[in-house]
């Protein structure tokens, strides 16, 4: 067992990072760990700083200070490139706004991170359809995201974001605009899911309701993260 796979060792850590954009900053010394295979809940006030932080968790914010390692690799320190790599390969995202894509089939939008990897259409179809029937949403492959439901276009987003076998899934408020029953079957299919492949979830969210599908929760508040508790 490689000292990655030691489940002491976080999988993915942040010390001291600051972001601001112009004069507002949006990150003030945030750090969280976030261990293989777990569930964490990120949550806290509109503008307290959640997404930023998850975007440069994510490799996809680069902060002003601080840092962020992934599996003993410092972001920081690697080019644009190997980012888009870890994108690609090992992290998954559910942005908080405007994820899918309008012009693509739901089979099309999941398969994409797929096909940009390199493997062939059909293999990529077939398992974009075995991700959508996960997720409850077979049957409306051929559909384009405008006509999906709230609930429909989440879960197939959270298809496209586990469809590529992640080590980490990083999930904006996955259930930031549906009611409590979509919001409850998005998150027992992202729970089952992800407990399934043994990907950690970094679920940022301000509703309590989805925060209790996760294993532990860490608070934000003016781009801080609350001192690491140790809850059950
Ligand atoms: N691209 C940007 N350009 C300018 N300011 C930004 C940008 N992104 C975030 N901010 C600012 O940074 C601060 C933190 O924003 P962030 O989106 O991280 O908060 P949040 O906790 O995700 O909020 P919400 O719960 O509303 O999604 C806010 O003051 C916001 O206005
Ligand atoms: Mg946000």
């Amino acid at each position: 067992m490689s000292k990655h796979e030691d489940a002491a060792v976080p999988l993915l850590s942040a010390r001291g990072l600051t972001k601001a954009y112009g004069r507002t900053p949006a990150l003030r010394g945030a750090g969280l760990d976030l261990r293989a295979g777990e569930i964490l809940a990120v949550t806290g006030p509109s503008g307290s700083g959640k997404s930023t932080l998850l975007h440069c968790l994510a490799g996809i914010v680069r902060p002003d200070e601080g840092t962020v390692s992934y599996a003993g690799e410092r972001l920081a320190e690697q080019p644009e490139r190997r980012l888009g790599e870890l994108r690609r390969t090992d992290f998954g995202v559910v942005f908080q706004f405007g994820q899918l894509i309008p012009e693509l089939t739901v089979r099309d939008n999941v398969a994409l991170p797929l096909l940009l990897g390199g493997l062939g259409r059909a293999q990529a179809g077939a398992r974009a359809a075995e991700w959508l029937e996960r997720f409850g949403v077979r049957g409306q492959e051929e559909l384009r995201p405008g006509e999906l439901s709230g609930g429909q276009a989440q879960r197939v987003a959270l298809a496209r974001a586990l469809v590529t076998g992640p080590r980490v899934v990083f999930a904006d408020e996955p259930t930031g605009a549906l009611d409590s029953l979509a919001s409850e079957q998005v998150m027992t299919a992202l729970a089952r899911a992800a407990r399934e492949s043994g990907a950690a979830v970094l679920l940022v969210t301000h509703d309590a309701q989805t925060a209790a599908y996760a294993d532990r929760e860490v608070r934000m508040a003016d781009g801080t993260v609350a001192p690491l508790e140790v809850t059950a």
